[in-house]
């Protein structure tokens, strides 16, 4: 049976570690969309392919290569998100990935909207700008990256305005998501809330 749970929202807003426990939790397959673009941007740099051959010759594999996590890496990936051709290449893909046997989880920004309009889950995880730049600002810090909380904001605020400005596919929730705002939560309550979402269809579904 095809089970699809689609978590959009903007970056660093707790997108991975909710899809991640959700398919831990449930024994679904996990993909993060987004690092189909940033492979698309890599993709580019290294072979000087036009953005929609670079997305076309992505492959499984290009996502598990070290490198795709860096700011640097996740503005391109923003910048050719904006490219309808870029995002048509992607699209079988993520549908195939969606609907495969024993359930799907995938996040990104038009997953509820564009890619799985059907999922039979649908979460919109957002937070403040201030507290997504501040959570960034101290992953980068443990990582040992330098880095300054200012410019941080402001790249989370630029990335937001092209994600949620561009004319093909923009963010948005779907209008039947499930909003939840981390902003004041812990991880694990964030965590409860879109499991007992999912736990609701499931529970609908039998
Ligand atoms: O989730 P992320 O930060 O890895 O995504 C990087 C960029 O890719 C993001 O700024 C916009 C784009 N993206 C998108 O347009 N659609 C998706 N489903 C996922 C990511």
């Amino acid at each position: 049976m095809g089970f699809t749970v689609a978590i959009d929202g903007p970056a660093a807003a707790g997108k991975g570690t909710i899809s991640r426990a959700v398919a831990q939790t449930f024994g679904f397959a996990h993909l993060d969309t987004g690092l189909l673009y940033r492979a698309t941007g890599r993709k580019l740099l290294e072979t000087g392919f036009s953005p929609e051959e670079s997305a076309k010759a992505v492959v499984p594999e290009d996502l598990e290569r070290d490198g795709l996590r860096t700011q640097a890496v996740a503005e391109l990936a923003s910048r050719v998100a904006t490219i309808p051709e870029v995002r048509a290449a992607l699209v079988a893909f993520q549908r195939d990935f969606a609907r495969r046997e024993g359930g799907a989880v995938l996040d990104g920004r038009d997953i509820g909207t564009v890619i799985c309009p059907d999922a039979e889950v649908k979460l919109f995880v957002t937070a403040s700008a201030e507290c997504r730049a501040e959570r960034r600002f101290r992953e980068l810090k443990e990582a040992g990256q330098a880095a300054r909380l200012e410019d941080v904001l402001d790249e989370v605020r630029k990335r937001d305005a092209r994600d949620m400005g561009r004319s093909d596919a923009p963010l948005r929730p779907a209008e039947d998501a499930v909003t939840i705002d981390t902003t004041d939560m812990s991880i694990e309550e964030a965590v409860a809330v879109a499991e007992a979402a999912v736990r609701a269809k499931l529970e609908e579904a039998i």
